[in-house]
Parts: structure tokens; sequence; C-alpha cells
């Protein structure tokens, strides 16, 4: 009986939810996150604002470790909070975690350093650099009201069914002009104001992430773009064209992958030895990441 009643006790404000769960997971959902209101106003507050507007305008206030025109939010919508959006929260919560991506247990900490190693085409801040610790804060402060590691639904992207036809370029490319190009360009190239505000982020070319990110896989960017893009009118898309878009918006070239070893056929194999990458394929008579060494690491000043 007093299991019961613990069990009710510690429920509360959290739901629990059954499908693709083990039974009795219980878990925080997004509408357990503190407002920025909420923000307190002592020296931790003072960092989690901090990592906050690092997360909002990456360029700005992280300029030393950015190689690109993308802020974290860009991806991660709504400041991090946005479930099915990979929400920084809900990453905080789920580390430290096994990678397959570098073989080994990474801290939050580790994580973070990978996303401005990849996705911000930029350079990892050391552990403990100021950078970290307020997006570690941030995000912690986010997760505050759930109380332990759970399974969280809301992690990562919704998981997005294989597509009947195979994927296609070609079919792509009409659905991005139709769907996408009126905000993000016909050439992927985002749009910025006269004083350099990125107001739309860059989908390819040297200003976007770069050949290590998830998002240039197509797998993951199809996840990503069927639960979140177009912007404004989300979930539009069939999943057939979240793929076909995905496709399109990933065989186009961008910077160099950090880890290129000796040759784009060698870096292939690997690091993008999947049926989901376009690195090192022919595409439009090109080799994609076949491209001058100057693309490696921070290559343009902002
Ligand atoms: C170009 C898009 C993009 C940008 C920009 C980006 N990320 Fe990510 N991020 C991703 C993708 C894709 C994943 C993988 C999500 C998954 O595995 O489901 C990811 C994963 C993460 C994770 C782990 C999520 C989890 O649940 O394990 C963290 C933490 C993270 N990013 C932080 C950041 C931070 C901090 C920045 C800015 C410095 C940033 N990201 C910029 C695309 C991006
Ligand atoms: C109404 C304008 C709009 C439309 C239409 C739109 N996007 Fe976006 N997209 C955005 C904005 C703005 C962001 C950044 C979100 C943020 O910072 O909160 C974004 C972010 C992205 C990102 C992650 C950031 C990056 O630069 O890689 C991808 C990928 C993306 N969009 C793909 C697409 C695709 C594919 C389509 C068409 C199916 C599309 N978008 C349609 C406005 C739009």
């Amino acid at each position: 009986m007093r299991h019961w009643i613990l069990l009710l006790f510690l429920t509360t404000g959290f739901v629990t939810v059954a499908s693709g769960l083990p039974t009795g997971v219980t878990t925080a959902l997004a509408t357990t996150l503190p407002s920025d209101a909420e923000m307190p106003t002592d020296e931790f507050g003072q960092m989690v604002r901090k990592g906050q507007l690092i997360f909002s305008e990456t360029g700005k206030y992280a300029r030393a470790y950015v190689g690109n025109d993308l802020s974290c939010q860009n991806c991660h919508l709504d400041k991090g909070r946005k479930a099915g959006a990979a929400p920084l929260w809900a990453a905080y919560l789920s580390y430290p975690a096994y990678r397959a991506k570098n073989h080994h247990v990474n801290t939050f900490a580790e994580r973070l350093q990978e996303c401005f190693r990849f996705s911000m085409n930029g350079k990892a801040p050391p552990l403990g650099d100021p950078v970290l610790v307020a997006l570690e804060s941030y995000a912690s402060w986010m997760g505050r009201n759930a109380t332990s590691r759970l399974v969280l639904p809301e992690r990562g992207f919704p998981e997005i069914q294989k597509p009947d036809q195979g994927i296609s370029q070609e079919r792509g490319k009409t659905l991005y002009v139709a769907h996408c190009a009126s905000c993000h360009g016909l050439d992927g190239e985002g749009e910025k104001k006269s004083d350099g505000t990125v107001v739309i982020p860059p989908l390819w070319g040297m200003r976007s992430f770069n050949w290590g990110a998830g998002m240039a896989r197509i797998d993951h960017a199809a996840a990503f773009i069927k639960a979140n893009m177009p912007l404004g009118t989300a979930g539009t898309l069939s999943t057939q064209e979240a793929w076909d878009v995905a496709a399109f918006v990933d065989a186009h070239e961008r910077p160099q992958d950090p880890r290129y070893s000796l040759s784009v056929e060698n870096t292939r194999i690997l690091y993008h030895n999947t049926p989901y990458s376009w690195y090192g394929r022919m595409v439009e008579g090109h080799v994609l990441g076949d491209q001058p060494a100057a693309s490696l690491g921070l290559p343009l000043a902002p």
C-alpha cells in the first residue's frame, strides 16, 4: 500500500506514457519545463541566462568556436525546448551515454563539444570552458522538474518510417522548390539582414553544418524535417516527401568532415559507410566531399 502512495506522489506533474516504452516508465513532459521568467537571479541564474544566449545566437556569444552561420536553436528549436527537435533538457537527462560515433561513454559536456565540431563546423570548447559550463547550466535548469534519469520520449527526433519508394533527389528538388526555397533560398543559402544577422539558416554550402554533422545524414535530416519543417506548417509533408527533400538537401557540398583522413574514399569507409550519406558519392558530375582542404576547420571569417 505504501508503495502506491509513494508512486502517486512521485508522479505528480509527470505523465506515464505507454506506447513504445517499457511498462511503468515515468516521463517528464515538455509541459513541466520552467519558463524564462522563472530563471533564478543568483550566480547560477546568470550562467543559465548566458547558456540560453549562446544557444540562441551562437556565433555572437561563442564566436571563437563557431565556423558557420548556424546557431544551436536552428536545429534544436524553441531555444532547445521543443519535443521532437532533440530538446537540450531531455538530452541532459540522458547522459552519460554510450555513442557509437566515438566509441565511448560520453558525458553531456563531451556531447556538446561534438555539436560544435560538426553541426557548427567549429572547434570544440575545452572541457570546463565557460561556454560549456553555461550551456550545461541552461540544460540542467530546463530539465530541473525531472527528478531522476528517465526514459524521455521527447528525446531526439520522432522515429520516421522507412520510405515506400526509396529516396529520390529529383523528387526532393521539386519539393524543395515548392516548400523550402521561399525561406532557405533556391541555393540553400538562407537569409541574412544587412547587418549580418542570420534570419534563416543556410542548409548547405560553406556556411552550414559540415559533413560530420548528424543533419548531413539523410535519415536524421528526414526525421527532423518531418517533425519540424516547413517552419510554421510542420507535419504537412508526407513521410516519403520528408525523405526525398532530405535526400536533396544532403546532396550538396558543405564544409569538410573534420575527421577527414587520407582521401574522400577512405573517409567514407571510416565514417560514412551508410546508404544514408552521399559523402564520397558522385552527384551532378562532382564527388561530394572532394574539395580543397581549405574548407577544413574554421574556414571563413564571420
Ligand atoms: C545543423 C543542425 C544542428 C545544429 C546547428 C546543432 N545541432 Fe545539436 N544535434 C543535431 C542533430 C541532428 C543531433 C542528433 C539528434 C539525434 O541523435 O536524435 C544533435 C544532437 C545534440 C545533442 C544530443 C541530443 C541527445 O538527445 O542525445 C546535444 C546535447 C546537442 N545536439 C547540442 C547542440 C548544441 C549545444 C548546439 C550549438 C552549439 C547544437 N547542438 C547545434 C543537429 C544540430
Ligand atoms: C517559413 C520559413 C521556412 C520554411 C518554409 C522552411 N524552413 Fe527550415 N527553417 C526555418 C527557420 C527560421 C529555421 C531555424 C529555426 C530556428 O532558429 O528556430 C529552419 C531550420 C531548418 C533546418 C535546420 C537548420 C539548418 O540550417 O540546417 C533544416 C534542415 C531545415 N530548416 C530544412 C527545411 C526544409 C527541408 C524545408 C522544406 C520542406 C524547410 N526547412 C522549410 C524556416 C523555414
